[in-house]
C-alpha cells in the first residue's frame, strides 16, 4: 500500500480531533473559528457574484394585474449556487492560521491571506502562529464536519439573509461558539 503522506497526516489530525471529541473536550477555538470562517467565506463569495444575475427556479409568480411571470431568484442565493459554494468553502481554510490577540489574548483562527479586494490591507503577521499545515488541516477537518452536518440548514439561511447567520449557525443551532468571547470587529 502506498499512502500519500498527506493522507496519513489528515488521518492523524482526524484521529486527534475525534479523540478530543469523545473525551468531551471539543476544541472550542477550532470549532468556533471554523463555524465563523464558513459564514465569512460564503458571505464573501456571495458578494462577488453579480446581484443582477438571476435564475429561473421553475414555477410562476402571479402579478397584481393577474399576469404570470417566471419565478426568479438571485443566482448567488439559488440553492444550486449555494451548494456549489459550500462544496468549496473548506478549501479556503488553508488561508487561515491561529491568531492570538496581543491585548485580550483571545485565540481564534483568522484569515491571514488578504483577499484580492483588500490588497494592501495586510494583517498583523506577528500575532499569527504558523504551525505548518497541521493547524489549517485541523481547521479544514472541522469545517468539513460542520458543513456535512449542517449543509441544508446553511443553504436555507443564506438563501434568505446574510445578517445574523453567525449567531444562528454558530450559537443557536450548533453550540460551537457558545460562551466564547470573540472580537466582533470581523463579522
Ligand atoms: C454560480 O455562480 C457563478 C458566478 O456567476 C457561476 O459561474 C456558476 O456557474 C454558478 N453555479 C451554479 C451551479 O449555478
Ligand atoms: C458580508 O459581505 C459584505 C460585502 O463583502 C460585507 O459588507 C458584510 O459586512 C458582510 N456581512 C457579514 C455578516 O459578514
Amino acid at each position: 500500500m502506498n499512502m500519500a503522506p498527506w493522507i496519513i497526516q489528515i488521518a492523524l489530525v482526524a484521529m486527534s480531533i475525534l479523540t478530543e471529541t469523545t473525551e468531551g473536550k471539543k476544541d472550542t477555538v477550532l470549532y468556533c473559528s471554523a463555524c465563523r470562517a464558513i459564514v465569512d467565506e460564503l458571505n464573501y463569495s456571495i458578494s462577488q457574484i453579480d446581484p443582477k444575475k438571476t435564475i429561473h427556479v421553475g414555477g410562476f409568480r402571479l402579478n397584481p394585474d393577474g399576469s404570470l411571470t417566471d419565478k426568479k431568484v438571485p443566482l448567488a442565493r439559488s440553492e444550486a449556487n449555494l451548494s456549489e459554494l459550500l462544496d468549496g468553502v473548506c478549501g479556503s481554510m488553508s488561508d487561515y492560521a491561529l491568531h492570538v490577540d496581543p491585548d485580550t489574548k483571545i485565540k481564534q483562527y483568522k484569515r491571514f491571506a488578504p483577499r484580492s479586494s483588500d490588497a494592501g490591507d495586510f494583517p498583523d503577521f506577528n500575532n499569527f502562529k504558523f504551525d505548518g499545515p497541521e493547524g489549517s488541516n485541523a481547521l479544514k477537518f472541522v469545517c468539513e464536519s460542520i458543513v456535512e452536518e449542517f449543509e441544508d440548514y446553511i443553504i436555507s439561511l443564506f438563501a434568505k439573509e446574510t445578517d445574523h447567520v453567525v449567531d444562528k449557525l454558530c450559537n443557536e443551532v450548533s453550540d460551537h461558539c457558545k460562551g466564547t468571547k470573540f472580537q466582533s470587529d470581523e463579522l
